[in-house]
């Protein structure tokens, strides 16, 4: 049974390295529990403004009642188009929690989590076409191999893919239990959580296209935040903190260092990327979920 929407990780080290102006305009890009909302909100003048993205339905449920807040339940993908109609670009800062809540992977019929029983769903947004299931029953042998190569690094793709084909051929995949009992001969015996957590994580990451938000809001930073400001991003695995480290130590998510005409590195951003703040021991023994959490931190030049 869920007691608590969420906790939030290193919360007062990324609010810390968010807030440096009381009376600025922030964005929470991934608002879910609103932890990290209440804690900038509590660091901002009564002319402060805070505006949060979230996906999902559920986290309307967490809304905070306070004049300088707003909250938008949409993809932060399209954070340019709404902080341009909110007429508040460019901001002082945005945060980025990336991934899901507690709550999401405490709920069955959400189907995110491989320990409970559920749907084969993994939507952040319940209206999109995309789910699990569909991938699963759907994608062709070259797409389920790219899925599980890319954002699983499972090293046993290829006959993970072979057995879905022939297990849907006798029936579709609709239930976690079912497609784990399918799956079974695949799943390295002592080491099946971990083995399909990186199952599960593929197919969250393809759901819900994660990877292409998090580059568009990477490739759109310098134009949202304004000189000084910060891009403040945790995140917790390694295809999401690569793509942050490449951008902002080079400017591209690429990691390719580029220089102008007069040999000067060309990004927009400055700091300490290289070096992730990452939860103290005390803070992963209170929330396991923090344990992979990596925190960076850009200064727009
Ligand atoms: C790790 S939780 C954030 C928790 C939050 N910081 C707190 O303190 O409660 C991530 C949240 O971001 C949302 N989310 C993830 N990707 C998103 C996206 N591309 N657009 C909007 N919301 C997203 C998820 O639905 C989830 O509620």
């Amino acid at each position: 049974m869920e007691t608590t929407y969420h906790i939030p990780v290193l919360l007062q080290e990324s609010v810390d390295a968010l807030v440096q102006n009381p009376s600025g305009t922030y964005v929470d890009l991934t608002f879910g529990g609103g932890g990290h909302a209440r804690e900038i909100l509590k660091r901002l003048s009564p002319d402060g403004k805070l505006i949060a993205f979230d996906r999902d339905e559920d986290a309307l449920a967490n809304s905070i009642n306070d004049p300088r807040f707003t909250l938008v339940n949409h993809n932060f993908r399209y954070c340019h188009t709404f902080l341009t109609y909110l007429n508040c670009l460019p901001v002082d800062g945005i945060l980025g929690d990336l991934g899901i809540s507690s709550h999401q992977i405490n709920v069955d019929e959400r189907g995110f989590a491989h320990r409970l029983n559920g749907p084969l769903d993994m939507r952040m947004n319940r209206n999109g076409k995309l789910t699990a299931a569909s991938i699963l029953n759907e994608y062709t042998e070259k797409q389920l191999l790219t899925v599980f190569n890319k954002y699983g690094e499972i090293k046993n793709a290829f006959k993970l893919t072979k057995i879905i084909l022939q297990r849907r051929n006798n029936a579709k995949i609709h239930s976690i239990e079912d497609f784990k009992i399918s799956i079974e001969e695949c799943t390295p015996k002592g080491e099946s959580a971990k083995y399909l957590s990186q199952v599960f994580q593929a197919l969250r990451i393809e759901v819900n296209q994660e990877l292409v938000a998090l580059e568009q809001i990477l490739q759109d930073a310098e134009t949202l935040i304004k000189t000084s400001g910060r891009l403040v991003i945790i995140s917790y695995h390694s295809l999401e903190d690569r793509l942050v480290k490449n951008y902002l130590n080079t400017g591209n998510i690429e990691g390719k260092k580029q220089t102008d005409m007069y040999g000067w590195p060309i990004q927009s951003f400055e700091g300490k990327p290289h070096k992730a703040i990452i939860p103290s021991p005390q803070e992963i023994e209170n929330n396991k979920r923090s344990r992979s959490a990596k925190l960076r931190i850009g200064i727009r030049k």
